[in-house]
């Protein structure tokens, strides 16, 4: 098929399948999660599968399981959100969330506001519909909202408002950033005043390793209409369920219900999670979760300061990422490439730019450290390592400049 019959939306797609990474690898690239924490789900699904069997081999209703609803529901009140069921749409995991939220609001040419840098595969969800991106910057509070107080005015004046504004608030993806609670006011205060909503999403919430949590965005949002957040099972519980939310005012939801093109939701995977989530498993397996993926981040963090301390970065409290900013001289996209070679996965920073990322696009790399066990962890920052060196003398300036 010559790629000119191809819808807009695909012309820049590559033509080659997306692969998994080779199987002597050591993944660092995308959030998997750490195999010896994937739950034995035996017998939630062996009841989903007997007991509920009218239900789980059925089509689901089309905004989830009533039950499920209501259980998310209560989660979430239990975080500060006040909502019922009436306020939970479940989806095919968050991604899936947000390209709903793309199929409901935007038109081609529309403007979405993300951050600079943002989650790289919210790029392409958000792209795909035609919109273009205006980046606001971060810093070590996360989106700072004095730049986006600035971009709303710009756009209102012009009459050409975002239609949203994206924002991962909780150990942000990649920055492992978390924001801090008057930011938060802030950013739900602009949201509101100038109608544009916001979208939280918020994976990490729960996979936090110290500190009290912040209120989330959607705890904040008093009218209850200003603020959609997408949830979901991935991170907790098992990626592979695609089972996730979206939680916001009914009348957005009846609508993005409409536009799911699933039939709904596996009923059988949301079955599950329900058996799982009412047998009382989940809290025992958050601090599971909490406490492995804490005992990662600190072995990667120790194994970075040992074999290349030439990388900078913020040690996040929470979250499955470290974004390690590189020297002067030193390109992250030429080191994610010398990095496969050696047997080690990296996701390129330049990937995690909406508009190219200009002179920030080759100064970083993200490595997750969820998925490699300990001894990974020390061997993958190894390889990392010689990549590194292997670049030659470019490394070794930036290294002498760092
Ligand atoms: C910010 C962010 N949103 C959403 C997701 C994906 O969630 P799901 O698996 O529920 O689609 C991820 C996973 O890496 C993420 O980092």
């Amino acid at each position: 098929m010559p790629p000119a019959s191809f819808a807009r939306r695909a012309t820049q797609l590559s033509s080659v399948m997306p692969t998994s990474a080779p199987a002597d690898s050591i993944a660092f690239d995308s959030g998997h999660a750490f195999p010896g924490l994937l739950p034995d789900l035996t017998s939630e699904a062996g009841n989903a599968l007997s007991e509920f069997r009218a239900e789980t081999l059925q089509y689901a209703p089309r905004p989830g399981l009533p039950e499920l609803r209501a259980w998310i529901a209560d989660h979430m009140r239990a975080d500060g959100a006040s909502l019922n069921a009436s306020n939970v749409l479940v989806t095919n995991g968050a991604k899936h969330a947000l390209e709903l939220v793309c199929r409901l609001m935007i038109d081609e040419g529309d403007a979405v506001v993300v951050t600079l840098p943002t989650y790289f595969s919210a790029i392409p969800i958000i792209r795909s519909f035609g919109a273009t991106f205006v980046e606001v910057p971060q810093d070590a509070n996360g989106m700072d909202v004095d730049a986006l107080a600035t971009v709303l005015d710009r756009a209102a004046a012009a009459g050409r408002a975002p239609k949203f504004i994206y924002n991962v608030p909780d150990f942000h993806n990649p920055t492992g950033v978390t924001m801090p609670f008057e930011r938060r006011r802030a950013l739900v205060e602009l949201a509101r005043r100038y109608g544009v909503l916001l979208v939280e999403d918020s994976p990490y919430r729960k996979v936090r390793f110290e500190g009290d949590s912040v209120p989330s965005l959607k705890s904040l949002d008093a009218e209850g209409s200003a603020v959609i957040q997408l949830g979901t099972f991935s991170k907790l519980l098992a990626p592979g369920l695609r089972v996730g939310w979206a939680a916001g005012a009914p009348d957005l939801l009846a609508r993005m219900a409409q536009l799911k093109t699933d039939a709904g939701s596996c009923p059988l995977t949301q079955r599950v999670i329900l058996e799982f989530c009412r047998a009382g498993r989940l809290d025992a397996h958050t601090t599971r979760v909490q406490e492995t993926y804490r005992a990662h981040r600190d072995r990667m963090v120790r194994a970075f300061e040992r074999q290349l301390p030439e990388v900078s970065f913020q040690t996040p409290n929470g979250g499955y990422y470290l974004w390690l900013s590189l020297p002067p001289g030193v390109d992250g996209d030429a080191l994610a490439r010398r990095a496969a070679d050696a047997g080690v996965i990296v996701i390129a920073g330049s990937r995690f730019f909406a508009n190219g990322g200009g002179d920030q696009r080759g100064r970083f790399i993200r490595v997750a450290f969820s998925h490699a066990g300990l001894d990974e962890i020390d061997e993958g920052v190894r390889r990392l390592a010689a990549a590194y060196h292997s670049l030659g003398t470019g490394a070794a300036a930036g290294a002498a400049a760092n």
